[in-house]
């Protein structure tokens, strides 16, 4: 068994850094075309695309504006003809105070579901409709542990946002199997990227690997194999299901 992913086009969001990175490598060996979404860091997105070839191109936009989430898919439809994966990666953590200011709560809230889940829904929205008259597709959602285990009250915004993916991812591939889109969640645990390094940098790594049940924290490339195998095809009837990658941190 050998996964193929020639021809495949696939719409990768934040994939120029981090856990987006690795996943575009790790797609790009597998042969896909990948169509690497980025916010700011268009020389990155540039050269990964270019390493990774197979017709791979990087595509801007600002996931905080829905209009903005729409045109990424369009863009990226008309720029390929087709569009055969979605993976809902880009996402952020932003910590606030439960009894801070309420404005500045407020906005880290609506800032935290409009990426983190709006951006997602917009995205798979879109995605959707194209299935429809491509003949089916599939949607693959970037969670967290914390949408199972909870987090912190700091980031509990996170956590309601991942939470908020885990049922839409359900819906999809509850409600859209019979079109031939299926759709699959992964869970990271603790993934060793920029994110996850102000977390390191407050309480120190061996914090962080005491919460583990192995003995090295996840990286980028321990994730993006499970990825590759979920849009290739061969995952297809486990459509639904949500793949715990955690280190065994979190066991349910
Ligand atoms: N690192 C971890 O420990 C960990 C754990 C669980 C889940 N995750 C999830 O994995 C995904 C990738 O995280 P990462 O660790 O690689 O983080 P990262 O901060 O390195 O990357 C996040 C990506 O999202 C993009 N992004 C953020 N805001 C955006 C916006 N407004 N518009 C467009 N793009 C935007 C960034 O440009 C970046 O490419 C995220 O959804 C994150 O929640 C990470």
């Amino acid at each position: 068994m050998k996964i193929s992913l020639k021809d495949n086009v696939i719409l990768l969001t934040g994939g120029s850094r981090g856990i987006g990175a690795g996943i575009a490598e790790a797609l790009g060996e597998c042969g896909a075309t990948v169509a690497i979404h980025y916010r700011n860091s268009e020389e990155s997105a540039r050269e990964l695309a270019q390493k990774i070839g197979n017709g791979s191109k990087a595509f801007q936009a600002d996931l905080q504006i829905p209009e903005a989430c729409k045109n990424l898919f369009t863009r990226v439809k008309e720029t390929y003809g087709k569009v055969d994966s979605l993976i809902n990666n880009a996402g952020i953590a932003l910590e606030m105070d439960e009894e801070g200011e309420f404005e500045t709560w407020l906005k880290a809230w609506q800032q935290t579901l409009q990426v983190n889940l709006l951006a997602s829904a917009i995205l798979s929205r879109e995605a959707i409709g194209h299935f429809k008259q491509n003949g089916g597709g599939r949607i693959v959602f970037v969670s967290s542990r914390a949408a199972f285990r909870g987090d912190t009250t700091e980031f509990m915004a996170y956590a309601a946002s991942k939470g908020g993916m885990v049922a839409l991812h359900r819906s999809i591939a509850r409600g859209l199997g019979k079109d031939n889109i299926k759709s699959f969640l992964v869970a990271p645990g603790f993934i060793q990227t920029d994110m996850a390094q102000q977390f390191i940098d407050q309480y120190g790594e061996e914090y962080v690997i005491d919460d583990l049940a192995l003995n090295e924290l996840t990286q980028p490339k321990d994730l993006a194999p499970t990825i590759c195998f979920l849009v290739s095809g061969f995952m297809d009837h486990a459509t639904g299901c949500s793949i715990d990658v955690n280190a065994g941190s979190y066991v349910h």
